[in-house]
């Protein structure tokens, strides 16, 4: 199996280290992997001009997964858009046609305390969000500032064709199959045609999976009752922004977005795997970071693209083991847990594997 590491910017390099020492250490243990290094974001942008160099997407492309770190930082904050550590994020998703984001947010029993909503909320959350990463507003034509009636005016175009709403819905099918059967659709069709739309096909897609119960609901809801009582959702689907944003949230009830992995799916399965959070500049370079969201991803690589369930399990297990014996980074540490650096976390994690 060849994996292309892309760290990418801020705490990137740090957190996908510990995850390429977890690697290693199934390598020592006879898994067959190759790992190839390569820069994208802020790091492309300083090494090569582009936030997604040339040679990086070819690795990417020739490779069977992908490992991603975070991207973007203060300091390329002025550069022109396109050459956005941002824009490189979003081009390898659409290069790759990563089209489905697993966004899993679980909540490991001990975190109960770390999360900003009572215990009693969020204890035994599980709950899957699979947000559609290649279309909607965020790559809808045409977009741009321009000058009209004498004054600036900023636009997007929220846009989805059926068989991108198809294809989506067909893996959130998939998915909420193997777990609860239970799929809600998220959207804002009282007052988006886009949505409208979304919510016809899904409808049209239940039919292929009588067992899956499905249920709907507009997005300004769905928010509140992620907070409200989210143990009622099993399996959510929704669109490039609603999924963004509901995800963000969703990462506060297992206690710290430093807990999230993603996988991004293509027809095939190849995938490319990331934590949710970003490049956290604030801390970045200071060994604080939490690495676990990026080693669940590595164990999202055995999921979906290695079809290896049981290194999945055992990476996840190690990372179980690694909380319940105490050990917290920053953003995870309350009263009476012992705080530890990301390399720490690291190195624990290797040696519970
Ligand atoms: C995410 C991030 C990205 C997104 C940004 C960095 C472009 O917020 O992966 O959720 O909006 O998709
Ligand atoms: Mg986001």
């Amino acid at each position: 199996m060849k994996i292309a590491v892309l760290p990418g910017d801020g705490i990137g390099p740090e957190i996908v280290a510990q995850a390429v020492k977890v690697l290693e250490a199934l390598r020592a243990d006879g898994a067959s992997i190759e790992m190839e290094t390569a820069p994208i974001g802020g790091a492309g942008y300083d090494a090569a001009g582009d936030p997604l160099p040339e040679a990086t997407l070819k690795l990417a492309r020739e490779a069977d997964a992908v490992l991603l770190g975070a991207v973007g930082g203060p300091q390329y904050d002025t550069l022109d858009r396109p050459l956005r550590p941002e824009r490189g994020l979003l081009r390898i998703r659409k290069e790759l046609n990563l089209f489905a984001n697993l966004r899993p947010a679980l909540l490991y029993p001990e975190l109960a305390g770390a999360s900003s909503l009572k215990p009693e909320v969020v204890s035994g959350l599980d709950l899957m969000i699979v947000r559609e990463l290649t279309g909607d507003v965020y790559f809808g034509q045409p977009r741009g500032i321009e000058v009209r009636n004498g004054e600036r005016v900023g636009f997007n175009t929220m846009l989805y064709s059926e068989s991108e709403v198809r294809r989506v819905a067909h893996v959130a099918f998939g998915i909420a199959m193997k777990r609860g059967r239970k799929l809600c659709s998220v959207e804002k069709a009282n007052v988006l045609e886009c949505s409208e739309l979304w919510k016809e096909v899904m409808i049209e897609v239940a039919k292929d999976y009588p067992e899956v119960e499905l249920s709907h609901m507009y997005v300004d809801n769905a928010a509140m009752q992620l907070i409200r009582a989210p143990k009622q959702f099993d399996t959510i689907v929704t669109g490039n922004i609603f999924g963004d944003i509901l995800s963000d949230a969703a990462s506060m009830l297992s206690g710290s977005i430093g807990m999230l992995p993603s996988a991004s799916l293509d027809e095939h399965n190849k995938g490319m795997y990331e934590p949710i959070h970003g490049s956290a500049p604030d801390i970045a370079g200071r060994n604080l970071a939490n690495p676990l969201a990026t080693i669940l991803s590595v164990a999202m690589m055995y999921r979906y693209t290695f079809a290896d369930t049981a290194t999945a399990d055992r990476i996840e297990g190690a990372v179980k083991q690694v909380i319940a014996q105490g050990l917290r980074t920053g953003d995870i540490w309350t009263e009476g847990t012992q705080k530890v650096s990301c390399s720490e976390m690291g190195d624990a994690v290797v040696a519970a594997l």
